[in-house]
C-alpha cells in the first residue's frame, strides 16, 4: 500500500509533488526524487492525483498502477458548447414511463455518481435504490404522512409551500411526492460524518447529471429529503446501518417528454472583487 515510484519510468519533472493537496510527496535528492514524507499514510488523501497526473505511468498508489485505472481520453473531449448545452439542457423530470430502468444502467450511472468529489476524499456516500411503484410507494406513503403532521403541528412552514395541497392530492392519487417515479434513489451515511451533507448533495447532482447522459430522467425529492432528516417511521422503514441516515434521495426513471428549449433563468448576480 502507499506510494510506489518506478524510477526507471521516473522523469522527475515534479508534478505529483506539486499537485498533491496534502504536500506529502518531496522531491529529494541531487536528482529530484520524488518520496513521499515520513508518516504520510496518517495524511494521504488517496485521491489518485499523483498517480493520475504522472505523463509517464510512473507512479503506483495504494497497489493500484496506472494500467489499472482508466485513461482520459482525448477522443472523448467535448467542445464548451457541448458542455454547456448538456447541462444546461438537464431537466428536472416529473413524467415518467411505466417501466423500470434496466440494472445494468442504473450501475453506470450510480458509478459516475460514486466519484463525485467528496470532502478530504473521505467518499462517505452509499446508495439504497429502490424499484418498481410498490417499493418507491411505501416510502411516498410515509414522507405523506410526515407532510401531513407538518401541516397540522406546523403550519407557518407547512401552508406557505401549499404542503396541505401536496397531502390532498396524493391521497387522491396523483403522486405529487415522488410523481409516479419507478424508481426511488437514495444516499445515506454516518450522521455524524460531518462531510456527507455537501457529499451527498454533490453525488446526487452527480447522478442527476449521469442519468441524463444515459437518457434517463431525475429529479430532486425535496420532501423526502426533509422528512429523512425528522420523520421517525420513515428512518425505521429506510433500515439503513446503525448510526446512518439518509442525505437526499432522488427520483428516476425513462422521461415520458422531451424537452426542446432551455427555460430562462435569473440573471447571473456576482460581484466581482
Ligand atoms: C434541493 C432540491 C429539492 C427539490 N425537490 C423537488 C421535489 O420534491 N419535487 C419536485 O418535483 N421537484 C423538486 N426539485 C426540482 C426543482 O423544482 C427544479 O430544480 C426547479 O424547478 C428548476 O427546474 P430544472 O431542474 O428543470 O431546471 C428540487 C430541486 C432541488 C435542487
Amino acid at each position: 500500500m502507499g506510494i510506489s515510484i518506478d524510477l526507471d519510468k521516473c522523469h522527475q519533472d515534479g508534478f505529483c509533488s506539486r499537485v498533491c493537496p496534502a504536500s506529502i510527496i518531496a522531491m529529494e535528492g541531487p536528482e529530484g526524487t520524488p518520496s513521499p514524507a515520513a508518516g504520510f499514510e496518517e495524511i494521504c488523501l488517496h485521491c489518485g492525483h499523483c498517480l493520475a497526473v504522472c505523463p509517464h505511468g510512473a507512479l503506483s498508489l495504494d497497489g493500484v498502477s496506472p494500467d489499472e485505472v482508466p485513461p482520459v481520453s482525448k477522443e472523448l473531449a467535448i467542445s464548451p458548447a457541448q458542455a454547456a448545452q448538456f447541462m444546461l439542457s438537464r431537466r428536472s423530470i416529473r413524467r415518467y414511463q411505466d417501466k423500470v430502468v434496466d440494472r445494468a444502467l442504473l450501475e453506470q450511472a450510480l458509478d459516475i455518481a460514486r466519484q463525485a468529489p467528496s470532502g478530504h476524499n473521505a467518499q462517505p456516500v452509499e446508495w439504497v435504490v429502490y424499484s418498481g411503484r410498490e417499493q418507491v410507494k411505501r416510502i411516498s406513503d410515509l414522507v405523506t404522512d410526515w407532510l401531513e403532521w407538518l401541516c397540522g403541528h406546523n403550519p407557518e412552514i407547512a401552508l406557505p409551500l401549499h404542503l396541505d395541497l401536496v397531502v390532498a392530492q396524493y391521497r387522491a392519487g396523483h403522486d405529487r411526492v415522488f410523481r409516479g417515479a419507478p424508481h426511488l434513489i437514495i444516499t445515506h451515511a454516518h450522521q455524524d460524518n460531518g462531510f456527507a451533507q455537501s457529499s451527498a448533495f454533490i453525488a446526487l447532482t452527480f447522478l442527476d447529471l449521469a442519468a441524463h447522459s444515459l437518457g434517463l430522467g431525475a429529479c430532486w425529492a425535496g420532501y423526502f429529503n426533509r422528512a429523512a432528516q425528522h420523520y421517525k417511521p420513515l428512518q425505521e422503514a429506510l433500515a439503513l446501518p446503525e448510526g446512518h441516515i439518509s442525505f437526499g434521495g432522488m427520483m428516476l426513471g425513462h422521461p415520458q417528454y422531451r424537452y426542446l428549449r432551455i427555460p430562462r433563468r435569473n440573471p447571473l448576480r456576482v460581484a466581482w472583487r
